[in-house]
C-alpha cells in the first residue's frame, strides 16, 4: 500500500510525487495556490471560471514562474444552446479558456462540467492530460469513451457543484465501470481520507474545502475563518447559487433561496446573475451571511490556514501513520 502513497500509476502518468490533486476552484484557487501544491509535491489546478483570458493567461504565467512542476488547468465545459452558443456548443468564455491555456500550455486540462470530448486530441496531440469530473458511473463511462486519461469521481458531500451520490458509494462503483485511474473527491479533508479513498480503488484524492483553508488560497480571512469554525453539518445544497446544486455554508443566502426555490433561473443564468456577484460578495469581500460561500462537509475536519505545502504534508504524514499502526 505505501506504493499507492507514493509513485502510483496516477503519479506517474501525471508525473507528481504525491497522489493529491488541489481543485480548480473558480476565484479561489488562481497560480499563487496552485503553484504552492504543485511544488510540495501534488498536483496545483487553478480554476479559470469567469476569469477574463488575459487573466488566466498571466495565472498561468505565474505557476510556470514559480515552479516547474505539473500543473492543471480546470474550465467548466457546460454545454449551452441558442444565442450562446458557440459552433462548438460551449460559452465564449470557456472557448476563450480553451485557447488560452493551449498558447500557454498546461500539464493537465480539468473539465469541472460536462463533457471535454471536443478538445481530448487537441490535448494529447500538446502532450497533456485530461480529467473529468463525474458525479455518476454513467458519465465515468461516458467520458472515458470520449478518451479522457482519468476521472474525478466527485460525491455529494464535497463542496460547490455536486451530484446526488455520496463519496463511498460513487467512488467504488465508478472504480468498477471504468478501465483508468479513479480520483475521489467530495468530503476528504485528512490523510485518513486519502487512505479510505485508496481502498475504495482510486489512486488519488481531489481536494477543494481543505485548500479554501490555506495562507495562498485567493479568498477573504472571514470565509476561510467559516471554514474551521463550522462544523461537519454547517453547509446546504441549493440550487440558488447556479441553477444546478452546489453545496455551500449555510448563511442568509441560502436561507433566500430556500424560500424563492420558483425564482431560481437555469444553469448557467443563475450563476452568471447571481451566484458569481454573490460569490465575489462572499469570498473575495468577506460577507459571510449575504454572499455564497462554497464549501463542503469536510470543512468539520479543518482547524487551521496553514501554508497549501503544509496541508500536503501533513495527509502524506498521517497517511503513512495510518499504514504503520496497521501494520
Ligand atoms: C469554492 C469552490 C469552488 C469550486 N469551483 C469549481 C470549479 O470552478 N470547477 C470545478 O471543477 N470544480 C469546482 N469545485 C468543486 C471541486 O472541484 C471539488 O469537486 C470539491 O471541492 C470536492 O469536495 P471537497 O470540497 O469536499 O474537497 C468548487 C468547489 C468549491 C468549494
Amino acid at each position: 500500500m505505501t506504493k499507492m502513497l507514493d509513485d502510483n500509476p496516477l503519479c506517474q502518468m501525471l508525473g507528481i510525487q504525491y497522489p493529491i490533486c488541489q481543485a480548480g476552484m473558480y476565484s479561489v484557487a488562481y497560480g499563487k495556490l496552485a503553484a504552492a501544491v504543485s511544488n510540495a509535491g501534488g498536483l496545483g489546478v487553478i480554476g479559470s471560471a469567469f476569469m477574463d483570458p488575459e487573466d488566466l493567461r498571466r495565472e498561468i504565467r505565474l505557476v510556470k514562474n514559480e515552479t516547474d512542476k505539473p500543473y492543471g488547468v480546470d474550465i467548466l465545459f457546460a454545454e449551452v444552446q441558442g444565442g450562446d452558443a458557440t459552433a462548438g456548443g460551449y460559452t465564449r468564455e470557456v472557448e476563450e479558456h480553451i485557447e488560452v491555456t493551449f498558447e500557454e500550455g498546461a500539464s493537465v486540462i480539468v473539465s469541472g462540467l460536462g463533457n471535454p470530448g471536443r478538445i481530448v486530441s487537441r490535448a494529447h496531440a500538446a502532450g497533456m492530460k485530461v480529467m473529468s469530473l463525474v458525479g455518476t458511473s454513467r458519465q465515468a463511462q461516458k467520458v472515458e469513451a470520449a478518451g479522457v486519461d482519468a476521472v474525478i469521481a466527485s460525491g455529494n458531500e464535497g463542496g460547490g457543484h455536486v451530484g446526488r451520490v455520496g463519496t463511498l458509494p460513487l467512488v467504488s462503483k465508478v472504480v468498477d465501470s471504468v478501465s483508468i485511474p479513479v480520483l475521489a473527491a467530495g468530503g476528504i479533508s485528512n490523510g485518513r481520507g486519502l487512505i479510505a479513498a485508496l481502498a475504495l480503488g482510486a489512486q488519488g484524492v481531489w481536494m477543494g474545502t481543505r485548500f479554501i483553508a490555506t495562507e495562498e488560497a485567493r479568498g477573504h480571512i472571514n470565509y476561510k475563518q467559516k471554514i474551521v469554525d463550522i462544523d461537519e453539518d454547517g453547509t446546504v445544497v441549493t440550487r440558488g447559487h447556479s441553477g444546478k446544486t452546489a453545496r455551500i455554508i449555510r448563511n442568509k443566502f441560502t436561507q433566500y433561496w430556500a424560500q424563492h426555490e420558483a425564482e431560481i433561473k437555469p444553469f448557467p443564468y443563475q450563476l452568471r446573475e447571481v451566484g458569481e456577484p454573490a460569490s465575489a460578495l462572499g469570498r473575495i469581500e468577506g460577507d459571510a451571511e449575504n454572499g455564497v460561500l462554497a464549501a463542503g462537509q469536510g470543512s468539520g475536519l479543518i482547524d487551521s490556514i496553514p501554508p497549501a505545502g503544509d496541508v500536503v504534508r501533513q495527509i502524506m504524514q498521517e497517511a503513512r501513520t495510518v499504514l504503520e499502526n496497521w501494520s
